[in-house]
């Protein structure tokens, strides 16, 4: 029976075989939600980069470039990493480039999968039925926050696997993550609302991105990576 685990954060992927797997990278606040918005709302492509200096290069190629530092929009940015700031007039059609703190680095790390996708609460039941629909093992990658696991998104991953009917479960990260999910599915945003991270945009005047992340199933598309960009699927 093909199975399915759970990898808490971007930096212990490294401990990870996912040759061959589905892997779903999750970074529910906020780079996932936020890609997934981007391409829900007309965007061409989106380039996920690891520094902000490769980022503000794809200006000179007509890209918006948006990038986020501790929960912060950079200055010299066109945007930071807000889901809801995403403007469908402005981003129809449009390339983008996006520089976070963990979630385009945990993106780009997965290279090397059978195929990468990105997760979030706003697509859920769509990631449900791909990995049910297919034979491969999968691999949920949460990237967490600076190398610590995250309430959002192991909430996120338990979600996947409650959903999940044909992946047995073989570790206990995604026992815990199911487990969660159990307990709070009722409650999403309270629980994110407890998270560390939700505590750190909220002191950014971000609250009304927390309540979006939240928002189960409003967006039905898949981000896929297909040669270092993501599309959707
Ligand atoms: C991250 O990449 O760690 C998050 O997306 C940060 C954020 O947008 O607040």
């Amino acid at each position: 029976m093909k199975s399915i685990e759970v990898c808490l954060t971007h930096q212990q992927l490294k401990n990870y075989n996912f040759k061959g797997k589905i892997v779903i990278i999750i970074d529910v606040l906020r780079a996932t939600s936020t890609i997934n918005t981007i391409l829900y709302n007309g965007a061409q492509l989106v380039k996920p980069v690891e520094t902000l200096e490769e980022c503000k290069k794809y200006r000179d190629e007509s890209y918006i470039i948006m990038a986020e530092r501790m929960g912060k929009k950079v200055r010299g940015f066109d945007y930071g990493n807000s889901p809801t700031k995403i403007d469908k007039n402005e981003f129809e059609g449009r390339k983008v480039s996006i520089a976070t703190s963990n979630g385009t680095k945990a993106i780009i790390k997965t290279k090397g999968s059978k195929v990468s996708i990105l997760g979030s609460f706003l697509n859920m039941s769509s990631l449900i039925d791909f990995i049910n629909k297919n034979s491969e093992d999968a691999l949920i990658v949460c990237s967490g926050w600076q190398g610590s696991s995250n309430i959002e998104d192991t909430l996120c991953a338990g979600g996947i696997i409650c959903g999940s009917k044909t992946h047995s479960i073989i570790s206990d990260n995604a026992i815990m993550a199911k487990e969660l999910f159990e307990s709070s599915k009722n409650k999403i945003l309270e629980t994110m609302m407890g998270s560390s991270h939700a505590k750190r945009l909220s002191s950014n005047d971000n609250i009304k991105d927390i309540e979006f992340c939240s928002k189960v199933d409003i967006q039905p598309v898949i981000p896929i990576l297909k040669d270092d960009y993501l599309v959707l699927m």
